[in-house]
């Protein structure tokens, strides 16, 4: 074996399961065998693997426009993306920033805020996270996101960033009272956050009110509000946007994962006019410094052009509502096991522990993968926290063999 795998302790699973195909919900393996992709393949897929118009955007722009340098140069479908994405988010925003994957997104955000105050002479440049945050695994997203046995040996590597508790319904008033105290603070630049929902932090989901509330201390400071919604756009809580639940309008945005439909890597932040407006200088040195070879790849944004085309004309919010709904029936089995506690959902994703308490490194984690492996269901745990996140075109049928997996690995693991 010559490849290194992510997130793969190679000594542990020595062996990967050679992936020939994907259609819907489903996987085929090389022996064609079908395995039902139950986290819509580390979160990205939404509509469906190879959706026909995905597809078929994908084959046209190949022929047309592979790549061009996008300094200096544009094209049409990052334009068309970039007007149409901006028509589905608070009108706040108004610029979009292309890169290619949710940490970029995010590293993009924090060089966006860092830079906007700089060049108005502010010492703002420290920036609040929340306490079991994730948001990707370069340096600067590692520094904001929860520290462990994950960011360890990277440490001296990483900046320092002031952390708010999980607002937990108890903890609620305390991590307002510690966003309050940071805001206070002059140095205080941005907070980011996942708005409703910690993905890699173990599918927590909090209250609706205390992002509005995080929002309005924000404002009230002149704090930027990064709204990290890598994970939770495009539908995934049952609405385009987490933030929309609330009417909540953040600063800056990041957006990636089903930004394709989950077909190919492409990200974007969006800002305020007023962020991209102090870095318009004839100055150079306020040029916004920041760039990848394959910023937005023509085909990458034509298989995104294709993609909201596909949230404009097909009933994309009645399959998520479906989807919500078979989860919420899965919710009410589940939690009538007394094997799995704190069982909870949001939109499209369904979530609980097997046992009891959360312990990521515990080896319950791998086994239930195997367990779940074994029944041809692409279930990956977070330690003890099994989670469900599929694509939108999952049946309820296909949810419910899911949930009774979950309640079957309950009876053996619980
Ligand atoms: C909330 C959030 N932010 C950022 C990221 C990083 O995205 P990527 O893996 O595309 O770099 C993730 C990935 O799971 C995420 O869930």
């Amino acid at each position: 074996m010559t490849i290194w795998h992510p997130f793969t302790q190679h000594a542990l699973f020595p062996t990967m399961r050679p992936i020939a195909s994907a259609q819907g919900a489903w996987l085929t393996d090389a022996g064609g065998r079908r395995i039902f992709d139950a986290i819509s393949s580390w979160w990205v897929v939404t509509h469906g693997h190879c959706h026909p118009r995905i597809v078929q955007a994908i084959r046209d722009q190949a022929g047309r426009l592979d790549q061009v340098i996008f300094a200096g140069y544009t094209h049409e479908p990052a334009e068309t993306f970039a007007r149409g994405l901006l028509a589905r988010v608070p009108q706040n925003l108004t610029r979009v920033f292309f890169s290619d994957s949710g940490s970029t997104a995010v590293e993009v955000a924090l060089k966006m805020a860092l830079g906007h105050f700089r060049h108005q002479g502010s010492p703002r440049r420290r920036i609040v996270v929340m306490q079991d945050g994730y948001h990707g695994d370069t340096v600067g997203t590692m520094s904001a996101g929860e520290r462990g046995a994950f960011t360890q040996p990277y440490d001296p590597l990483l900046f320092a960033v002031d952390r708010i508790p999980f607002p937990t319904e108890q903890a609620r008033q305390a991590t307002l009272d510690a966003l309050e105290h940071f805001c206070r603070q002059p140095e205080t630049a941005a907070l980011l956050i996942e708005p409703l929902v910690l993905g890699a932090g173990g599918m927590r989901i909090y209250p609706q009110d205390v992002l509005t509330e995080m929002a309005a201390i924000c404002a009230r400071h002149g704090v930027l509000l990064i709204a990290d919604e890598v994970m939770t756009g495009w539908g995934r809580t049952g609405r385009f946007l987490a933030c929309d639940h609330v009417g909540v309008a953040p600063d800056i945005l990041c957006l990636s994962k089903g930004i394709t439909g989950g077909h190919l890597p492409l990200a974007v932040t969006l800002c305020r006019e007023d962020i991209y407006q102090s870095h318009l200088s004839t100055d150079r040195r306020r040029t916004f410094f920041h760039s990848s070879s394959y910023t937005a790849n023509p085909i990458a944004c034509a298989a995104a052009c294709a993609n909201l085309a596909i949230w404009d004309d097909e009933p994309v919010q009645d399959r998520i509502d479906a989807v919500t709904a078979a989860q919420a029936q899965g919710a009410l089995r589940l939690a009538r096991h007394p094997g799995l506690s704190g069982v909870r959902q949001i939109g499209t994703i369904l979530a609980a522990e097997v046992g009891q308490g959360n312990d990521y490194m515990a080896d319950t984690g791998p086994a239930l993968m195997r367990f779940f492996a074994e029944r041809d269901l692409l279930i990956r745990p977070l330690g003890r926290t099994v989670y469900l996140l599929p694509p939108y075109c999952a049946t309820a049928a296909e949810l419910s063999a899911c949930h009774d997996a979950i309640l079957e690995a309950a009876d053996v693991f619980g």
